[in-house]
């Protein structure tokens, strides 16, 4: 018999008693693992040797997990320097133990969680008490970290090595470990000896110019050899879901708007009949710009808005009463809901005035001043849209949020009564993840007040939204932190490998 060399130094390394891995055979040859594994393809299918697949999974630490094997896990750190201030007797003030354990930025939040979720004490009031009986030396997550990092495999529940994979402390890696073993017919074959075919896998500058090429024997190709992973480019999760959101409005007759990032707080407040003394139009929940105001208002909205402010819109109508000042609708700031969008193309300023009925969304970036957390990043984006009508009501409103996210595959949307100051009624909207079962908060929507409409110059009904992008997102992947998604935090993994399900 002869076989090409590869197959055959493969087939002389496989034993008939012994089952040898890929790597072993690839060590013992000096081949390649991938080349090794097109050989044993072809040698199974020449019924020469069997290939006997299982799939396993090794278990790697994160840097992070690494970390706290030197240092112990934040919440232990915590439960001991409690311990230590005297904690088990009385509570301790939760800023002297943390400024003691030397717990520093997100750290904190780990610390604080896990204590509670492992029962080491309680944290009530601002102050710490443990439980004297608790022992983080015995915490089994503690356990499992230290035998991954001597190399061992750890002996410790599912649950465990799942809620360490939710910390980002441990990764999972799953993989098919092949081993080979001879057939009878591949000791047969041995026995009668086989011979090396030489066969060139590929073609070369000297093949070509010497003319050998036309005498050789070529390898065959194996397409279902394992091959080096190539990791392409990809459209983001984000960029994708965004591009799908844009294509579901487009085809329930919307257009899309436009307009600046960085705008007077005219139209990303007043306009909404926002009180200039609302909180959110402090320094704390905006980022306004040092620029020069932007003092080309149209004057006439402008009149009409600040009267509605003050003396209110409509006969019985009734303003806030309280301070409106030029300077301030005029001052810069990045908008922190698309909604200014949706005034400027209301008021006709955007473009033409506009008749009813008309349909308006855009997927843009808003800005606000807020806490990262699992569901809130300071930059996002907001799916927002209005439909301009005749007699809408708050059945159009649901209908239309049902007939969005059915496109998605989101069924179960549920709404909850809110207050704007700009829509009355009001609703959150609410979608269940599909991974830790939350109801989480997607959207915020309404009809918007008369104090809106009158001074814009509209007269029939409009109902309008914020939907959360990244919360959409969040539903159909399954990620179940915004910091995955995108930032500087992503997970480049998820990102490569997530399936967006719709
Ligand atoms: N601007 C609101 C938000 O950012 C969303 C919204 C838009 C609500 C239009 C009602 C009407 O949450």
């Amino acid at each position: 018999m002869r076989l090409p060399e590869r197959q055959l130094a493969v087939l002389d390394a496989a034993s008939a008693n012994d089952e040898r891995t890929i790597d072993e055979i690839a060590a013992s040859t000096g081949l390649k693992p991938e080349t090794v594994t097109g050989a044993a393809f072809d040698l199974r299918d020449a019924g020469l040797i069997g290939v006997a697949e299982t799939a396993d999974e090794t278990i790697e630490l994160t840097e992070e997990g690494r970390e706290y094997v030197s240092e112990d896990l934040p919440e232990a750190r915590l439960y001991w320097t409690a311990l230590e201030l005297g904690a088990a007797d009385e509570p301790v003030s939760m800023s002297e133990v943390i400024g003691n354990a030397d717990l520093a930025g997100p750290e904190v939040d780990i610390a604080l969680s896990n204590f509670a979720r492992k029962g080491f004490g309680a944290i009530d009031a601002g102050a710490v008490s443990v439980n004297a009986d608790a022992d983080p030396d015995s915490d089994p997550e503690a356990a499992a970290l230290s035998a991954l990092a001597d190399g061992e495999a750890p002996d410790a529940d599912e649950a465990v090595l799942d809620q360490l994979e939710r910390r980002g402390l441990i990764d999972r890696v799953e993989h098919t470990t092949r081993s080979l073993t001879l057939t009878d017919e591949g000791v047969t074959a041995l026995m009668e000896g086989v011979e090396a075919a030489e066969t060139v896998d590929a073609v070369t500058p000297e093949l070509l110019t010497s003319g050998e090429w036309e005498d050789v024997e070529f390898t065959e190709y194996n397409v279902e050899a394992d091959a080096p992973v190539v990791e392409g480019g990809r459209k983001h999760v984000l960029r994708g879901t965004a591009d799908r959101v844009k294509d579901v409005l487009v085809g329930m007759g919307f257009q899309e708007m436009e307009g600046p990032h960085a705008d007077a707080d005219f139209w990303i407040n007043d306009c909404l009949f926002m009180p200039q003394d609302h909180p959110a139009r402090t320094h704390w929940d905006r980022f306004a710009l040092d620029v020069p105001p932007i003092q080309d208002l149209p004057d006439r909205l402008v009149e009409r808005v600040e009267s509605a402010h003050r003396e209110g819109w409509g006969e019985d109508g009734d303003g806030y009463h309280s301070p409106w000042d030029r300077d301030f609708a005029e001052a810069v700031a990045l908008r922190g809901h698309t909604t200014s969008l949706s005034m400027r193309y209301l008021s006709g300023y955007a473009g033409a005035e506009l008749e009813p009925p008309q349909r308006y969304f855009s997927v843009e970036k808003v800005y606000r001043n807020d806490t990262l957390d699992p569901t809130h990043l300071l930059e996002f984006y907001q799916i927002e849209g209005w439909v301009m009508a005749e007699d809408l009501s708050v059945r159009d409103l649901m209908g239309t949020f049902e007939e969005f996210y059915r496109q998605f595959g989101i069924e179960d949307i549920r709404f909850k009564p809110h207050y704007n100051p700009y829509t009355e009624p009001s609703f959150e909207l609410f979608g269940k993840h599909p991974e830790t079962g939350e109801e989480i908060e997607i959207g915020n929507s309404g009809l918007f007040r008369e104090e809106v409409l009158g001074p814009l110059g509209v007269e029939c009904d409009v109902m309008a939204w914020g939907l959360a992008l990244e919360r959409l997102a969040m539903l159909t992947t399954g990620a179940e932190d915004i910091r995955d998604l995108h930032g500087t935090l992503a997970d480049i993994d998820f990102l490569r490998n997530a399936e967006v399900t719709y």
